[in-house]
């Protein structure tokens, strides 16, 4: 493979009437600052003429179509495309004209600084402007899902697909693993881009077609956000949503027993309601803090939990009453030993819990390794085993041809 300076990487799926617009207008930008650049348009099979158009637009442009023929999905696309590019610049964007091509020169540019190791088409920066179709929940929407990823970067637009940064920074990323759309905020995180620039863009509605950007879309971003959490924050983060579940528990033990003190007498219905929050708190544990073990039997796991619970409940019982028994300061302070006891008893728990009540013993799928960005349900499985375990080899950028049994063009 010759390289050259910049590949453009476009995913498709039915985008037939926008490529005639969209290929001439990326030529003309990157031709008129003597840029070296191919064009990569990324196909999932799709039903409509595609690869005539794209043999007859290369005759005239630098295009190069890949076609994938069973797999689908914008982020899986997109790393497809790095894989086969030939550019030192990677650079990602829309087929539906939403992201303006002029602007391809100006993002390339901000990379010839060396501090700069991400630069975004960005629609939330001064000088910005998303389409005036925007209804208030599309905004609304877009907002929160930028919202929910800051604890992970500081970007205004982190949900931009339109995005370039050096093949060097994707090949050196941590295995890429994303699920949905945000394939940018995945380069982000795992490509450990701390200096990322962001250049002002106007977002128009797309020119043909419709979004692909479904519920179901919305729902893979959350489940993709949990692992960039995971990745970020390691166990941090498990003992946050730990401790969110004890809460909720607290809630669950607290209504239950104002419903049961109708029916039972006192000491039963304490009992039953703390036995309810106890298995509340065992499934949404096992459902999303270490989902990494859903897969181990789920007996074993509530008879080694309950146990757990039961230690995490003697651990506060002594730290709360040996306090007070040691230390005549405490004696005057009951509250407050109690209130160590208690977390000391849920520090107690946590550790129980991670590693010995919902510890990963199978390594669900071992024998499927996650290529970079193929996510699988084996791929999603690892990624959520601890760090020690999941380690998988960098992303591969492939120097091999292009497959000839694809149709290509070039
Ligand atoms: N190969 C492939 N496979 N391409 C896909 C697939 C797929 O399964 N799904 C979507 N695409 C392509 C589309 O053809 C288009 O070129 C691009 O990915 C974006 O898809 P749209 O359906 O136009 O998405 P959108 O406009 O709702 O979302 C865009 O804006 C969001 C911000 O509002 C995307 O750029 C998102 O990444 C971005 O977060
Ligand atoms: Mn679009």
């Amino acid at each position: 493979m010759t390289p050259c300076d910049l590949t453009i990487i476009v995913p498709t799926y039915r985008e037939a009437a926008n490529l005639p617009v969209l290929v001439p207008r990326i030529t003309a930008a990157v031709h008129h600052v003597g840029l070296d650049a191919e064009i990569l348009i990324v196909d999932d099979n799709s039903p409509d003429d595609t690869p005539d158009l794209c043999r007859r637009l290369a005759a005239e442009f630098p295009v190069r179509l890949e076609v994938r023929q069973s797999e689908r999905g914008l982020s899986s696309a997109v790393i497809h495309g790095m894989r086969q590019a030939r550019g030192a610049v990677l650079l990602v964007m829309d087929a539906d004209l939403s992201h303006p091509p002029e602007k391809i020169p100006e993002l390339v540019a901000a990379l010839n600084d060396p501090e700069i190791d991400f630069v975004i088409g960005s629609r939330y920066v001064p000088g910005a402007a998303t389409d005036e179709s925007w209804g208030l929940f599309r905004k609304l929407n877009s907002r929160v899902a930028t919202w929910l990823a800051r604890p992970l970067t500081r970007v205004a637009d982190p949900m931009a697909g339109f995005f370039a940064l050096r093949k060097t920074t994707f090949a050196s990323a941590a295995p890429l693993d994303p699920i949905g759309y945000k394939i940018g905020l995945e380069l982000i995180v795992k490509g450990r881009c701390r200096q990322v620039r962001e250049i002002p863009i106007r977002f128009a509605d797309r020119l043909h077609g419709t979004s692909k950007l479904t519920l179901r879309e919305q729902v893979n971003y959350v489940r993709h956000l949990k692992r960039l959490y995971e990745f970020q924050f390691g166990g941090w983060f498990h003992l946050l949503l730990f401790l969110a579940v004890g809460l909720a528990g607290m809630g669950v033990d607290l209504a239950s027993y104002a419903v049961l003190l109708a029916w039972l007498p006192l000491a039963a219905a304490r009992g039953a309601a703390i036995w309810t929050a106890m298995t509340f708190n065992f499934w949404l544990n096992r459902r999303f803090t270490f989902s990494a073990a859903r897969r181990e039997p789920a007996l074993r796991q509530y008879a080694a939990f309950c146990l757990s619970c039961l230690c995490g409940a003697g651990v506060n019982w002594g730290l709360s009453v040996g306090l007070c028994r040691l230390n005549s300061a405490f004696d005057g302070h009951r509250l407050a030993a109690a209130m160590l006891g208690a977390v000391g008893g849920a520090g107690f728990n946590f550790l129980l819990s991670r590693s010995f009540v919902f510890r990963a013993r199978t390594r669900v799928g071992a024998a499927a390794q996650p290529q970079c960005g193929v996510s699988s349900p084996a791929s999603a499985e690892l990624a959520t085993l601890p760090a020690s375990l999941g380690q998988e080899p960098a992303n591969q950028v492939s120097e091999a041809p292009v497959r000839e049994s694809e149709p290509v063009v070039s």
